[in-house]
Formats: C-alpha cells, sequence, structure tokens
C-alpha cells in the first residue's frame, strides 16, 4: 500500500516562529489601536462622540446614560392586530400580546435637568418576542432628526460645547453651526411649528430612521414608524414651565386612572423616498398601517427600573426587520454600546452612585 506523502518537515527556524507571532500581536494591537481612534485622531470615533457628549454636560453624572439621561422607566404590552405581517415577517406583528419593558427621556447629558431644557421628549421600548428575540428601538418627538450625518452630529454637539464664561452653550456659535449646515432646516421648522406636548402621554414617537422590512415571501421594502398617542395631544402651559419634574408627576398622575395607550403606526416608502437621510420626511400620502396598540400601565424610577441596564441600540431588531443605509444607524449602536459600557462599569463599582445622584440632585 503507498503510504501518504508527509509535508517536508524541516528543521525548526525559531526566530522565524517569534517573528510570525510577533507580526499577529502588532496587527492585533494595531487594530484595537485603529478602532479606538489612537492612530487616526480626526477620525470620528465612538470614544470622541461619548467624551463630548460628557463635555457638554459640564460635570460627569456616573451611572447615567450619555444622552438622554433624565428619564424614568416603564411597564406594558403590545397588542398585534396582525396588520404587520403583510410588511413584515417578525414575530413581533403576528397576532398576539408582546410584552415591553421601555424608558421616557429627554435628551441632555444632566439626568437633573429641568423637563423644559428640550423641546423634545422620547420613547425607548424593548420588546421581547416569545421565540426570544427582541425588538429595540428609540424614537423621538420629532419626525425629522436634526443632522444626517454621525459627524455632522458630532460637529452639532461642538457647537452647543457650554461657553466658560456662561456655563452655556454660545448663541452665536450653535447659529453659525445652523447657518452651515441648512441640512437642520427640517428640524428646526418642525420643532417651531409644534410647541413641546403639555405630557409624556400625549406626545408622538418617531423612530426616524429608515429600516428595511421583509415579509415572508420575501419581498423588501423601506419602512419607518411612529407611536402615535390615544391622548390627544395640548401644547405645554405656563404652569409646567415652571415646574422642573412635571413630566413624569403628570405620567404617575394619567396612569393612576388606567393604562395609557399608543398605536404603532408603519410607513411604506415608495422607491426613490430617501433611506440614508433622517432630516427628510416622506411624502404625506405614503402607505401607512396601523400594526396594534402599545399599552403602558405603570413607571419604575430609572435608578432601579428594569430599563436601568438596558441599551436601546436601535440596531437590535428581530428576523424581518434590518437596517437601512441611514449612516446614523451604525453610529448610535457603536455610541450607545459606549455610553452603556461607562455608565454600567461606573454602577458595579460605585453601586451608590444612583442614591448619590437622587438624594443630591432630584429634588
Ligand atoms: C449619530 C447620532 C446619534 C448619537 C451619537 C446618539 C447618541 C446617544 C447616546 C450616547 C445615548 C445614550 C445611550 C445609552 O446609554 O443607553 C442616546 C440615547 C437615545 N437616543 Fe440617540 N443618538 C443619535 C441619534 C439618535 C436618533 C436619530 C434618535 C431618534 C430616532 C435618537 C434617540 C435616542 C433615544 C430615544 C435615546 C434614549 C434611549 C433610552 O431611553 O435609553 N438618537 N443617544
Amino acid at each position: 500500500m503507498a503510504k501518504p506523502s508527509v509535508p517536508n518537515s524541516g528543521p525548526v527556524c525559531v526566530p522565524c516562529r517569534l517573528a510570525v507571532i510577533g507580526a499577529a500581536v502588532l496587527v492585533l494591537a494595531g487594530g484595537f489601536a485603529y478602532t479606538a481612534g489612537w492612530l487616526t485622531p480626526s477620525r470620528l470615533t465612538a470614544p470622541r462622540l461619548i467624551d463630548t457628549f460628557e463635555t457638554v454636560a459640564g460635570q460627569p453624572h456616573p451611572g447615567y446614560r450619555r444622552n438622554h439621561a433624565k428619564g424614568l422607566c416603564i411597564e406594558g404590552y403590545f397588542d398585534s392586530n396582525g396588520d404587520g405581517a403583510v410588511l413584515s415577517r417578525a414575530a413581533v406583528f403576528a397576532p398576539g400580546r408582546t410584552p415591553v419593558t421601555g424608558r421616557f427621556a429627554v435628551p441632555g447629558g444632566n439626568p437633573s435637568a429641568p423637563d423644559t431644557s428640550s423641546p423634545v421628549r422620547s420613547l425607548a421600548l424593548q420588546f421581547l418576542l416569545q421565540n426570544g428575540e427582541q425588538w429595540r428601538t428609540g424614537m423621538n418627538s420629532t419626525p425629522v432628526f436634526a443632522v444626517h450625518t454621525p459627524e455632522q452630529f458630532y460637529q452639532q454637539l461642538v457647537a452647543a460645547k457650554p461657553d466658560p464664561a456662561t456655563g452655556k452653550p454660545d448663541p452665536a456659535r450653535l447659529k453659525a453651526f445652523y447657518a452651515a449646515n441648512p441640512e437642520t432646516q427640517p428640524f428646526q421648522a418642525w420643532v417651531k411649528a409644534h410647541p413641546p406636548s403639555s405630557s409624556l402621554a400625549n406626545a408622538a414617537y418617531y423612530g426616524i430612521n429608515a429600516f428595511r422590512f421583509t415579509d415572508s415571501a420575501g419581498n423588501t421594502r423601506a419602512v419607518r414608524w411612529a407611536m402615535v398617542p390615544e391622548t390627544p395631544y395640548a401644547p405645554i402651559t405656563d404652569a409646567e414651565k415652571a415646574e422642573k419634574n412635571f413630566l413624569e408627576a403628570d405620567l404617575d398622575q394619567r396612569l393612576e386612572n388606567g393604562p395609557l395607550r399608543w398605536h404603532l403606526i408603519l410607513t411604506v416608502a415608495k422607491p426613490g423616498d430617501p433611506t440614508n437621510d433622517a432630516t427628510l420626511q416622506w411624502p404625506d400620502d405614503r402607505q401607512h398601517i396601523d400594526a396594534g396598540t402599545l399599552v403602558i400601565d405603570h413607571t419604575t424610577s430609572q435608578e432601579n427600573g428594569a430599563c436601568r441596564d438596558v441599551n436601546f441600540d436601535p440596531t437590535i431588531l428581530p428576523a424581518g426587520i434590518e437596517p437601512s443605509d441611514d449612516p446614523l444607524l451604525a453610529a448610535r449602536s457603536a455610541a450607545y454600546a459606549l455610553s452603556y459600557k461607562r455608565r454600567t462599569r461606573e454602577e458595579a463599582l460605585h453601586p451608590a452612585v444612583h442614591q448619590a445622584q437622587t438624594n443630591g440632585e432630584h429634588s
């Protein structure tokens, strides 16, 4: 029987082997250094974004989100009516109930900021599907975003850095940023025409970024979604403007009278509608599908509630929903992960961080 051929195993070259190992280590270290942005200090990375959020916040707020720091946890469920299944095979759109954990918040890095510090409110949700999948989404109360690229978002943050003399953003610098970035116009115009809501309960919350929905036959379409409240919109009152924490107080009071409801409205793009630009709305005549009802029945504090240690990364999606080509999505995912890493590390190292913040500043 013929012997199997053995590869030629010559004498072992120890220096060669060490050189190969050394090269592998260098490549790995280089990869880490590049990812962290050390080799390219001008490149936009998650650490640069998060460091800038921290500078804009003024003082450190350990244990809290680096953006949308002020908020509260919510619990409830989503009752799907089955109509969303024409767009996506995601199990959440089959008829039936899906438990939901979530969080209301206001943008900004200070967990003790007054509710009036931003005209925007936010709603983040984590749908816990029966098949073990999750759908996480972070939505704002505006249908468009101010900027359309991560770089512009960074420039906007830099423009909003507090002036050391006043402790507030320099209005001239912000004005110059907006003038240099006309894409911010639709957002500015929308905010001007829509006074902030009087409650978290009567605001609509928009996913803003486009996503790709695939149905059970394999057809894919671009879709945006919004949670539209059953509670009629009313603008903020003068009395509320004077109250630092009116949003949470109002929500608790409303929930004493029963759960609050929103409808999940899916909007389908037509070919040619932009999917990579969150500053642009799609025309009103696009197909809308009411996929079911979100019911929120109670709140817990963000210091101890179930939402505290959740990263509402908008790219965590069930099969049947995928990210679009919107460049904000990948930037959000990276930034949220780093914010999550820093805040949960702070919690782990100093379990009393939330207590200190709650006792010291929340009144
Ligand atoms: C490049 C663009 C963006 C960056 C860098 C960014 C950054 C952040 C960061 C760092 C957080 C805190 C995350 C955490 O610690 O869990 C956050 C929270 C949030 N962001 Fe963004 N964001 C961006 C765009 C957007 C857009 C387009 C929306 C709206 C669709 C949005 C909605 C939210 C919401 C709702 C939260 C709060 C989530 C929660 O309650 O935990 N963000 N953002």
